[in-house]
């Protein structure tokens, strides 16, 4: 493999200015408003992948948002790898915590800063620039697939249907993903798990209009009163979740791979530092690392209710509503997860109000094992790129196409993130280092390069 250094160092500027084209456009797939800037970002990835050199460059309409698709094909009978990445962000809300517009990208400090910078249009976009490089300079190994959708952020809701109907066109050995994160910046990763969601919301509805609270207070139940204590009751002292039958499917995990775990570098003093925190909360029994990936949890994305506005209005809310994510582990299934929540949440209702559940959507978690040719060529990219062997980990977060991959189309990722915990994805200051962007470019040639080899033996 030719050295990648020379082609980077040569168009680094360009490189950036692309990305940030592409970071100001707000495509926000939950926001109907931003529905135009859905197609706009599409088609502005489809060019690029058309630059770079593919041969066939597609944006495929779909229920929701549209999919890229594009391919470049070199030898039906060398391997195919397809690369899958999301070019949709989350809402960039509260805007007045950003230090500069969420749309407006700007480099401090080494950083690029701007909503997507690294989830996921910043670790895509690496993908992008690889390829053109090996386009470039006539290096591509095996033929490459591109499938980039727009919706992962809201679950995924057409890619199922997408992948299905499109299985031949999507026929592939392997798919590469960057959408996680490594431990730090000289410490690669491979993520190995996944955890499942299962995201609710609830609504508690109490009199038929607000009531004063005067007059009413202490006498009708308070929408708001009631959510808070059922929502209380949800966790109990030791951080276990309370619904009936939620730890069943649970398969807890060996004490060799706990230990293998707690090998990998965490520091409980600079985690509490970097969220201005004095101390951790969570289950009984686990360490943070372990009740941030391995175990499953229940947390309240949201919740409102009643008067919010300046100053004060004497209201009993007529209703109260929250948004209630719950992560899942291996074995555990979003669906049965959702059924149960919703039948304890009803039943743990007053009279005195009505209770609504809704299932919004979820996913199911992944797990991959690390004897693959695919972890294999992962690890010997990220010695050739970093000069060390990758550490496997887990991730907390969910990509729920991941799993239905493996369903339909029977093919295991492999995930080299090369996000860092401070990259504060779905957060105000969303940023993305200028050195894992560049060290992200510079690794991919090499797993392509590898998992060729290693699958042609
Ligand atoms: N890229 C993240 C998931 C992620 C990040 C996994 C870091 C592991 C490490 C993805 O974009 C994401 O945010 N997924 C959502 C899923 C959802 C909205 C269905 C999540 O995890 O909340
Ligand atoms: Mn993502
Ligand atoms: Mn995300």
């Amino acid at each position: 493999m030719k050295n990648i250094l020379p082609y980077i160092e040569a168009n680094k500027d360009r490189f950036l200015q692309e990305l940030f084209d592409l970071l100001r456009i707000p495509s926000i797939s939950a926001n109907p408003v931003n529905k135009e800037d859905m197609v706009k970002a599409a088609t502005f990835i489809k060019n690029k992948l058309l630059d770079a050199g593919a041969g066939r460059a597609e944006v495929c309409t779909t229920k929701g948002h549209p999919v890229v698709f594009a391919e470049k094909i070199i030898d039906p009978s060398l391997p195919t790898l397809l690369v899958y990445g999301h070019y949709d962000v989350q809402p960039p809300e509260p805007l007045e915590l950003w230090t500069t517009p969420p749309f407006e990208p700007q480099i401090r400090d080494g950083k690029i800063f701007a909503r997507g910078a690294d989830d996921d249009k910043g670790q895509m976009f690496m993908h992008v620039k690889a390829f053109e490089f090996m386009m470039a300079d006539g290096l591509l190994p095996c033929n490459v697939k591109f499938m980039l959708e727009g919706e992962e952020e809201m679950g995924s809701p057409s890619l199922g249907d997408f992948c299905k109907e499109n299985k031949e066109m999507l026929k592939c050995d392997i798919i590469l993903v960057s959408d996680t994160g490594m431990i730090a910046p000289d410490i690669p990763s491979v993520t190995v798990g996944l955890r499942g969601l299962s995201f609710v919301e609830v609504e508690v509805t109490g009199p038929n209009r607000d009531l004063h609270s005067g007059h009413y207070g202490g006498a009708v139940a308070n929408p708001a009163n009631v959510l808070a204590k059922m929502i209380a009751s949800l966790t109990d002292e030791n951080n276990h979740v309370t619904v009936p039958g939620f730890y069943d499917d649970v398969v807890e995990i060996s004490k060799e791979e706990r230990n293998e775990m707690a090998k990998a570098p965490f520091n409980i003093e600079d985690y509490k530092k970097e969220l201005d925190i004095a101390d951790v909360l969570g289950e009984t029994g686990y360490s943070t690392p372990e009740r941030a990936s391995i175990r499953p949890t229940l947390d309240v994305n949201g919740i409102w209710g009643g008067y919010i506005g300046e100053g004060a209005k004497t209201v009993l809310p007529s209703k109260a509503s929250a948004k209630i994510s719950m992560r899942l582990v291996p074995n555990q299934k979003s669906e049965k997860i959702a059924a149960l929540f919703g039948k304890h949440f009803l039943s743990i209702a007053p009279k005195s109000v009505k209770v609504k559940v809704t299932y919004l959507h979820g996913g199911e978690s992944f797990v991959a094992p690390t004897d693959t040719i695919g972890y294999k060529a992962a690890s010997m990219a990220y010695e050739a790129s970093f000069g060390k062997k990758p550490i496997p980990i887990r991730g907390g977060g969910s990509i729920p196409i991941i799993a239905l991959f493996e369903e339909v189309l029977g093919v295991k990722s492999i995930m080299m993130g090369f996000g860092l915990e401070s990259d504060a994805i779905h957060s105000p200051n969303e940023n993305y280092p200028l050195f894992n962007f560049f060290k992200g470019i510079e690794t991919i040639p090499w797993f392509y390069k590898y998992f060729a080899e290693l699958t042609k033996r």
